[in-house]
């Protein structure tokens, strides 16, 4: 029986590798020009971490959840997301003690039960940044410039920031009434998972892909008109942070984002590039969560990229990912005594940091030539009978064909000093 991967999963291959590592590497640095530490966490948590910080009536907790029971019994859950395991990571490791503020970046793996399609995957990768114990809102403007230069820097460069305030939980629950109101009257034209909504999370109504839904909703009350003074001037200053930092934005009512712990701002990276399912990254506000997770009140704000969406809309403009470097010497050995020669010489080589590469499947001359090739060697060393016998080797420049002795004892000084140059 042959095996096939799981439904919505994907293997990196060698040949992709690269766009992989390029992006992470633009990731790292950037987090480190803005002074953000990496955090790991489990790959799974107890179930009610998720239920509790990302909420029962979300999606990805009613349907798209990855939970089991393990052999003890405990109902587990594969991450289907990271802002809540960052937080219980902080309030469990005693942050808030260790300095007012932290600055958190992640990469890693999450799992979501859903319909697999172009960009959907229910194994996908996130880049996220959160920053926890301010509720400035240089925060807000931080994270969401942090995202805008990382994808500038993968050469993503056509995309929307889509901008919304949900407010604070009362001044929602009250609008949650008025929009209630008002959709009550449609309550027959809606779909029926937004006629479900309007019982478990109407604001979700709004984020409604359904024609219908759309537009029904698009002369709702808005939620920017029934927030308080204090969270409106607030959400004003996030966009004059973003004006000044000459970062365009759109103010869109319908993000209200997926999940229950978002407060004041919402956004969502919008890019055309990506066909149905759109957002490049999301994220916003989340000042009540620690106290849903037992921790003491403490704001924070972040954002979530997904890594295999970043990659396809760099594709999708052709952007120019560095490759792989090619190796450095391909050894061709022609028997046993030669093979010996080139592990030793290899061996030393790389000790100096040149990479090299040797024949593991005793391959006819031609065939190693071919391979020296198809690994894009700078040179190949060959070592027969005549040069094991000189205790010289023939130094090909796999580019121009020119070929030189070279004695087995200066091949690396050799190399060395012309790497200096
Ligand atoms: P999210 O919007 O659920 O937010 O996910 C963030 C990003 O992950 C999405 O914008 C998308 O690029 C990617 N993504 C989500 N699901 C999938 C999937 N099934 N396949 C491929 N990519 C996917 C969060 O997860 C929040 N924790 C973000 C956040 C951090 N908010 C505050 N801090």
């Amino acid at each position: 029986m042959r095996f096939q991967k799981p439904k919505g999963t994907k293997d990196i291959l060698p040949k992709d590798i690269h766009k992989w590592q390029f992006v992470e590497n633009i990731i790292r640095n950037i987090m480190e020009l803005y002074n953000f530490s990496e955090i790991r966490t489990p790959t799974f948590e107890n179930t009610e971490l998720f239920a509790r910080g990302v909420g029962n009536e979300t999606d990805i907790v009613g349907k798209e959840m990855y939970t089991f029971l393990d052999k003890g019994g405990n109902s587990i859950t594969l991450r289907p997301e990271m802002t809540a395991s960052v937080m219980r990571a902080y309030i469990e490791n005693g942050f808030s003690n260790d300095s007012a503020i932290q600055k958190l970046y992640y990469l890693a793996n999450m799992f979501r039960h859903e319909n697999p399609q172009k960009g959907r995957y229910r194994e996908h990768t996130q880049f996220g940044a959160e920053i926890i114990g301010s509720d400035s809102v240089s925060t807000d403007i931080e994270i969401i410039s942090l995202a805008k230069e990382v994808y500038n820097r993968c050469g993503i460069n056509k995309f929307t920031v889509n901008i919304n305030s949900i407010g604070k939980k009362e001044e929602r629950n009250k609008y949650i009434e008025i929009l209630k109101e008002y959709l009550n009257k449609y309550y027959n034209d809606l779909s029926s998972d937004s006629q479900r909504r309007l019982n478990t999370n109407p604001l979700r109504i709004l984020d409604s892909k359904n024609e219908n839904d759309i537009k029904i909703t698009e002369s709702a009350p808005k939620i920017l008109d029934n927030l308080s003074v204090e969270s409106r001037e607030r959400f004003d200053k996030v966009l004059k942070g973003l004006s000044d930092l000459k970062i365009e934005y759109y103010i869109d009512f319908r993000i209200v984002r997926g999940l229950d712990y978002y407060t004041d701002t919402t956004f969502e990276f919008i890019s055309k590039d990506l066909g149905a399912q759109d957002a490049l990254g999301g994220g916003g506000r989340y000042d009540g969560l620690s106290e849903i997770l037992g921790g003491k009140p403490t704001p924070g704000v972040g954002f979530a990229s997904g890594v295999e969406r970043m990659i396809l809309v760099a594709e999708k403009n052709n952007f120019n990912f560095t490759a792989k470097k090619p190796i450095k010497v391909y050894f061709i050995t022609l028997n046993e005594q030669s093979r010996g020669i080139s592990l030793k010489l290899s061996n030393e080589l790389r000790n100096h940091n040149i990479s090299c590469e040797t024949d593991l499947l005793s391959r006819s001359f031609k065939a190693q030539m071919r391979e020296a090739n198809k690994l894009n060697a700078v040179y190949s060393y060959i070592i027969g009978d005549e040069e094991i016998k000189n205790e010289k080797g023939l130094l090909k420049n796999m580019s121009d064909g020119t070929q030189k002795e070279m004695p087995f004892n200066e091949i690396k000084n050799y190399l060395l000093k012309e790497n200096a140059n």
